[in-house]
């Protein structure tokens, strides 16, 4: 087993974009990092970069389709790097269909990504922590989507809404183990060029009280707050981050041609 004093975290979906930039952020913390993704070349590049003699970082192929997939791996990282302190349940699918098209793989993959997923994670981590009697923290990645319906992607909306209120059961269940259990809700986050065109992100970002979309660097701190001591007495609680999307049917005042 590597030896560390840093506490250890397990990031699912680490092998780009939001997860690889939480990873990051919390390999810069002071954390060893467990980076897990159904892609290990991914999650290979990233331990490279964070800790080339892969003392503070490791790579693990991870689906988190499967409960057994995770039983494997979260033994495989307490065997490895040492009992796992914290958790960011990360890895998620965005497919668009109509609800008119949609078949009931589309339906199962997007719901046991991203709701199984964070249910058997979540699970995994609290009977490991319950076995050491240590405490520890789960932040899962929910989304605006929760909140605020969006047509062609019935099933993402319902399964973040689903973690929503797993966070909330988990924190209830959770939280007599002195394990805390909190959400972040992005809005739209630009983790690629390309991901929406120019056109769109104008559009958007006119309805954004903030003006502008989100970049992963919005996220990742807050993600590191909810794990600090600082935010010991926050649990069960979504943060939303979508510089005030939600807040309602926003309207640039000068826009509109109101003083
Ligand atoms: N990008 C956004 O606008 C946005 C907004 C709100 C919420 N989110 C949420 O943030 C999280 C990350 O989104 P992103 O935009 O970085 O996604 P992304 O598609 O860029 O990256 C997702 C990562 O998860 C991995 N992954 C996919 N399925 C997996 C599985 N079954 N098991 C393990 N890993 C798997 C992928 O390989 C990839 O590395 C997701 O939960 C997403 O729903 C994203």
């Amino acid at each position: 087993m590597i030896q560390t004093d840093r506490p250890l975290a397990l990031v699912t979906g680490a092998g780009k974009s939001i997860g690889r930039s939480i990873a990051r952020a919390l390999h810069e913390r002071g954390y060893a990092v467990a980076a897990t993704d159904c892609d290990l070349d991914a999650v290979q590049s990233l331990a490279r970069e964070l800790a080339p003699d892969g003392a503070s970082a490791r790579a693990y192929r991870l689906d988190v389709r499967s409960a057994a997939d995770i039983a494997r791996v979260f033994g495989a990282v307490e065997a490895e790097m040492g009992g796992i302190d914290v958790l960011i349940n990360n890895a998620g699918v965005y497919p668009s269909q109509p609800a008119l098209e949609m078949g009931e793989d589309d339906w199962d993959l997007v719901m046991d990504t991203n709701l199984k997923g964070t249910f058997f994670c979540s699970q995994a981590l609290a009977r490991a922590l319950a076995k050491r009697g240590a405490p520890g923290s789960i932040v899962n990645i929910a989304s605006t989507s929760a909140f605020s319906a969006r047509a062609g992607v019935a099933h993402y909306g319902a399964s973040k809404a689903g973690v929503v209120m797993l966070t909330k059961s988990l924190a209830q269940e959770f939280g007599p183990l002195g394990v805390r259990v909190n959400a972040v809700a992005p809005g739209l986050v630009e983790v690629r060029e390309g991901l929406v065109s120019p056109a769109y992100r104008d559009q958007i970002s006119t309805v954004i009280p903030s003006g502008r979309i989100g970049t992963p660097e919005d996220i990742v701190g807050v993600v590191a707050f909810l794990l600090t001591p600082e935010a010991n007495y926050i649990n069960g609680e979504c943060i939303v981050i979508d510089g005030g999307f939600l807040t309602g049917r926003f309207v640039q005042r000068a826009a509109a041609g109101v003083a």
